[in-house]
């Protein structure tokens, strides 16, 4: 078996040869970050390198894996990874707005087309899924992740695990990266790289729960991240990597560190140099160097003065190692090396068919004043805004090689393919420029008699390094909506963007909103679908929009105070609120319309009694009592009344997304065990507490409770 294939090989292997083992080295095609060493080709050739990252295309790895198993002497293939996060070449929706379709067969299918596009130029593995929790928008990288919740992303983490990773053995499987592990998604203030200070209960309550996920999935690998927590850099936290992970979790994959993120412990503040960071990083539990040298230059020294044990380097070179093996690299190593394959499979029309259908699904309606859509192609439309006629920015952050330029499909072209009557003016640019299209577009508004206009942020407002403080629409944006609502017009404003952005003044001057994120290569089909009623919108947000950047970071299962403002007693004075701004956010996690409209009754509880042996159902009917049919996500949402540590004021416990025809009634169930109900206290024990639970079921995180039970031990 593996294990002893492994043990066999490792008989042979030199110290330097292990060494090689944990080194990765980007190539030159693709930079994700600073380059500090060109010199890969020769060490792969001296054995000195394990993977490499960011080569694609069969030519390309074929080239390089030759290399490692024709020229070391122990023939050990090389593993090319890739961050392959919403797509290879056809580009899904960005990952934020694919979790808004809160459709997991949807989102393993995705990763599953990126894996199999991936498999078939190379590359072995993705650093996907992102699993961090994000509640702040100012942080670029809250497009990468599932949104804010602990559950929903949990079951999304696995979907993702699933479809990238599919069956280990096949040619088509890519191995999967947890990551950043972990906290990356609470640095201070939302600037990235930033620190990270919380507590016990937040860790393991909020950030650890997706990563769990992606591990009980089998997910073969996890990254490090780039922050501190709590004193300690994630690279070098043995409590993190090593205490939770490798011992608490018995994870027997590898982890690779971000991008040098060891040399950068010596930045931190925590390693003097750079032999002391890598002997931190790999006593933590990091067990390959993701382009930082460290390993490389400084790993043999730390062993010969005993800094670094040998069973430790041992036991990162047999997690490398096994999923070598259970790639089946050793028995092919070119297996993934098919010309046929790439030529066929990549950007397939099945492919962007799917693609077309995921950013239809992730679209989310957030108003629509007298149902001025769906539009009608017979209407005179003007589209207006500097993303109207993008086909670069559509495809968003993280693009892989997702083709922009003259591939993907803008909103015009949209338009084009069917047949709108419409006129087309820019207007202004994304950010900066002047006003001198005003006026074109001004013409047009006046002789339609509905405007759309499709505005946003750049995709590379959004991703690493991409922070902001203004979460507003940048440059003229706002200036442009507001001199057409002059004109009296209607007004549908189609968004991209990559993280929440407070669209306060946009909901009041507005008719119609309609938040599309970044949608990928074929974006401008699926908006077009959606604006003229060929697809009714099903999206729910994951992530809460504030009313301002003064209210982050906000969401829905916040804690309670002791001074809480209650719905009874709005004007309190000595309450927890603020002077310039209601508390509750613009948009709630789980809010979204639809064309149609549904109706929530008969909430009842099988019991009102839970014990560990008898678990209760709660239902609801849903019915659709609009004109259009639809879907509807049904939300199950749970209150722990009391608790030894406070509790939050709610939780989402379960969700369906059903269909219904107009008129038809569907009763949807949900069963709640005890389990369901566990919570990590401060002794960091996973438990769950007698005592008294509220619920209720809607289509929204924004509702009173409806039923209670009471959970006896
Ligand atoms: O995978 C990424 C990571 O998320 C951020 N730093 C660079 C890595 C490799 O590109």
């Amino acid at each position: 078996d593996i294990e002893k294939k492994i043990d066999t090989l490792m008989s042979k292997m030199t110290l330097e040869e292990k060494i090689g083992q944990t080194v990765m080295y980007s190539s030159e095609t693709d930079i994700t970050g600073p380059v500090l060493d060109k010199d890969y080709l020769n060490y792969i050739r001296n054995g000195q390198v394990g993977a490499i990252f960011n080569g694609t295309g069969v030519a390309f790895t074929r080239k390089l894996q030759r290399i490692a198993v024709e020229e070391t002497r122990l023939g050990i293939p090389l593993l090319f990874g890739f961050d392959v996060i919403h797509g290879y070449k056809t580009i899904f929706p960005i990952p934020l707005g694919e979790s808004c379709s809160w459709d997991l067969e949807l989102m393993e299918k995705t990763a599953r087309i990126a894996a199999i596009e991936a498999s078939a130029v190379g590359l072995h593995w993705t650093f996907a899924p992102m699993v961090d929790i994000s509640r702040d928008p100012r942080w670029g990288r809250i497009a990468e992740g599932a949104g804010e919740d602990v559950y929903l992303a949990s079951l999304i983490a696995r979907a993702r695990v699933r479809g990238f990773q599919g069956n280990l053995s096949d040619d088509n499987t890519i191995l999967a990266c947890a990551k950043h592990f972990a906290g990356y998604g609470a640095v201070q203030a939302g600037r990235d790289y930033h620190t990270v200070d919380m507590s016990e209960i937040r860790l393991r309550n909020t950030h650890l729960p997706p990563f769990k996920a992606a591990l009980d999935e089998g997910v073969a690998t996890f990254m490090t991240a780039f922050n501190e927590l709590n004193g300690v850099p994630a690279t070098g936290n043995k409590y993190l990597l090593n205490d939770i992970l490798k011992k608490e979790w018995g994870f027997n994959g590898f982890v690779v560190t971000d991008y040098t993120s060891i040399n950068e412990m010596i930045a931190h503040g925590y390693a003097k140099d750079l032999k002391h960071a890598g002997e931190l990083a790999m006593n933590a539990g990091a067990d390959m160097d993701m382009q930082g040298g460290v390993y490389k230059n400084y790993m043999m020294q730390s062993i010969g003065e005993e800094k670094i044990d040998i069973e430790r380097l041992d036991e990162a070179v047999r997690g490398i190692l096994r999923m070598k093996f259970q790639l089946g690299l050793f028995d092919d190593p070119y297996k993934y090396c098919d010309e046929n394959r790439e030529k066929t499979l990549v950007l397939s029309q099945e492919h962007l068919e799917v693609a077309k259908d995921a950013a239809m699904k992730s679209v989310v309606l957030l108003k629509n004043k007298n149902n001025v859509l769906p539009l009608k192609t017979t209407q005179k439309i003007a589209l207006i805004g500097p993303l109207a006629d993008d086909e670069h920015d559509i495809v968003g952050t993280w693009g892989a090689h997702g083709h922009r330029d003259g591939q993907a499909v803008s909103v015009k072209e949209g338009f084009e393919a069917k047949k709108v009557n419409f006129k087309y003016a820019k207007g202004c640019e994304i950010s900066g420029g002047n006003k001198d299209g005003f006026k074109e577009a001004i013409g047009i508004a006046k002789r339609s008699d509905v405007v759309v206009m499709v505005m946003g942020e750049s995709e590379d407002m959004s991703g690493e390094a991409a922070s902001r403080t203004n979460i507003k629409l940048p440059g003229l944006q706002q200036e442009l909506i507001a001199t057409i609502k002059a004109i009296g017009k209607p007004i549908v404003l189609v968004l991209f963007n990559g993280r929440p952005l407070d669209f306060s003044w946009e909901d009041e001057n507005v008719h119609a909103i309609l938040e599309t994120w970044h949608s990928g290569t074929s974006g401008g089909h699926a908006i077009t679908e959606v604006l003229f009623g060929a697809y009714n919108p099903s999206g729910k947000l994951t992530v809460s929009f504030p009313r301002n950047v003064g209210q982050i970071p906000i969401f829905y299962n916040q804690k309670n105070t002791g001074r809480p403002l209650s719905a009874q007693n709005p004007n309190l004075e000595y309450a927890s609120k603020y002077l310039d701004v209601d508390n509750s956010p613009l948009y709630s996690f789980g809010y979204g319309l639809s064309y149609t409209t549904f109706e929530y009754s008969d909430a009842k509880l099988s019991s009102d009694i839970l014990t560990s042996t008898t678990p209760i159902t709660a239902s609801v009917t849903v019915t659709n009592t609009g004109d259009y049919d639809g879907e509807e996500v049904v939300q199950l949402y749970v209150r722990d009344l009391v608790g030894s540590i406070t509790r939050p004021v709610k939780e989402l416990k379960g969700f369906k997304k059903i269909y219904l025809k107009k008129g038809e009634s569907k009763m949807v169930e949900f069963e709640i065990t005890t389990d369901d109900l566990k919570f990590y206290n401060n002794k960091s024990e996973y438990i769950n507490e007698e005592g008294e639970y509220e619920l209720f079921i809607a289509g929204s995180s924004n509702h009173e409770f409806t039923n209670k039970f009471h959970l006896k031990k």
